[in-house]
């Protein structure tokens, strides 16, 4: 037996019942409850998503209360301990870890493919100086769809695959040239005897050297990092991957419109804002009286909250160790004690308990980042990198699901009733 919802419907006495499968309704069933033949059916009102299943997936587990994540199943404590990135990267596209000789040829399909046209090169020649790395990433993403134009065959699987392997080393490749953009240092070419993280920081940081041998340790810290920000369900800049997508946009459209998404400060750009507001508290001294203001309502305490986890964000605790083992290179970060205290003190007010406000994975990410020489704009670039493998994946998702269509919200209009168009000379406002 199904289990249904039963629905009286006051205005006209009718009972509806209405499926309900995997703890969900569909909502087009409510389109049923009319009032009169000519009445549109009953929809429902859900701003921001806060109660809206868009989809199916198979991708990633959350238990926000719990402070669960998995990835296909696997708990992301593990893979961060156990994994790397590149290999996360396949577990989230392909459903499951791959054996040694698919990981190997993954590995060598990705790294063949770091390279960017040379014409990307004038395409950065035409931003300032001083540009937002995210801003020239995402836009030189969306130029990519015409260096690829195939990539619109969004419905031939190999031409697929191909644009996710480009997608996945090539934004890299681009963050590097942005950051270099940036600094006024010459572009660097990928170096493909180094790992893909190894290789990152040679393309952000070599100088004159021969060959630039990253920091074994930091290396590692980044690949763990990169792990932690692979994917987490449907996000903003998900459901802007799939919203894209959903038009049948090429991957490079919709991958720019969900970097994009990732760049405003409630989402990816959290990590950036978290040392502005560090910097501007200024001292462990400083902390009650930032709380205080935070309580009454101005300003936000960044790098806590967040709409799923109503407990401690677990990427949050592995960043909180890994901060540690970045420390022990870099020589700790000053802003840290200022972090933990706010900590603290934010854990133990009613004000945070109450509202289940925890650290998230930005709180403690941007410390790493700085300590390890990134500057700040270049936070939200740095999640860039590892969400689009979890961008990828869902859009493939999307593509390959039956009940998937052009996404295309319902509205409730308020506006004015029809009326009359007004001659100019005759209007009321000035
Ligand atoms: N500081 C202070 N108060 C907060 C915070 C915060 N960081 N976050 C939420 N609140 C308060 C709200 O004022 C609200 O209080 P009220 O009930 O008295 O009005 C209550 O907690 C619920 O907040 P909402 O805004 O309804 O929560 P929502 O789920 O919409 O927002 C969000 C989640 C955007 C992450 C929010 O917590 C926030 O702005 N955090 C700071 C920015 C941040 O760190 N973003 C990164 C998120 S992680 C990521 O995207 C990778």
């Amino acid at each position: 037996m199904t289990d249904t919802l039963t629905i009286t419907d006051n205005r006209t006495g009718k009972q509806y019942e209405v499926p309900i499968q995997d703890g969900a309704i569909r909502a087009t069933d409510l389109r049923k409850i009319k009032t009169s033949g000519d009445d549109f059916g009953l929809m429902t009102y859900d701003p921001a998503y806060q109660n809206t299943a868009a989809c199916r997936s198979r991708i990633t587990y959350i238990d926000g209360d719990k402070g669960v994540l998995l990835y296909r199943g696997y708990p992301i404590e593990q893979l961060a301990e156990q994994s790397t990135f590149l290999e996360t990267a396949y577990l989230i596209l392909f459903g499951e870890l791959p054996g040694a000789a698919a990981l190997e040829s993954w590995v060598r399909e990705i790294t063949v493919h770091t390279m960017l046209h040379e014409n990307v090169k004038k395409l950065m020649e035409g931003f300032q100086y001083d540009a937002h790395p995210m801003g020239i990433m995402l836009s030189i993403v969306g130029a990519l769809s015409t260096i690829y134009p195939e990539a619109k065959r969004v419905q031939d699987d190999e031409i697929r695959q191909r644009q996710i392997r480009r997608l996945i080393a090539k934004v890299p490749s681009i963050a590097a040239y942005a950051y270099r953009h940036n600094t006024g240092r010459p572009y660097i070419y990928p170096d493909n005897s180094l790992s893909f993280t190894g290789n990152f920081l040679n393309m952000l940081f070599k100088m004159t050297e021969v060959q630039y041998r990253p920091h074994p340790i930091l290396e590692r810290a980044l690949d763990v990092l990169f792990i932690l920000h692979a994917d987490h369900e449907q996000n903003c800049s998900t459901s802007v991957m799939r919203g894209i997508g959903s038009s049948q946009a090429d991957p490079y459209s919709s991958l720019a419109g969900a970097a994009a998404a990732l760049y405003g400060p409630l989402h990816g750009g959290a990590n950036e804002a978290v040392l502005r507001m560090l910097k501007e508290i200024g001292s462990i001294a400083h902390v009650p009286e930032f709380i205080k203001r935070v309580k009454g309502g101005d300003g936000r305490l960044m790098g806590f909250g967040h709409r799923v986890y109503k407990s401690y964000d677990p990427r949050a605790r592995i960043i909180k160790q890994t901060a540690d083992q970045v420390f022990g290179v870099t020589g700790r970060n000053p802003l840290l004690d200022i972090a933990l205290e706010l900590e603290r003190i934010a854990l133990e007010d009613d004000y945070f308990v109450t509202r289940k406000l925890y650290p998230n994975v930005d709180f403690y990410s941007g410390l790493i980042y700085q300590a390890m020489g990134f500057p700040n704009e270049m936070f939200p670039v740095l999640f860039a990198i590892p969400r689009t493998a979890g961008w990828l994946a869902q859009w493939e998702e999307m593509l390959l699901d039956p009940d998937q269509k052009i996404a295309r919200p319902r509205q409730i209009y308020t506006g004015a009733a029809p009326r009359d168009y007004v001659p100019r000379e005759k209007r009321q406002q000035p």
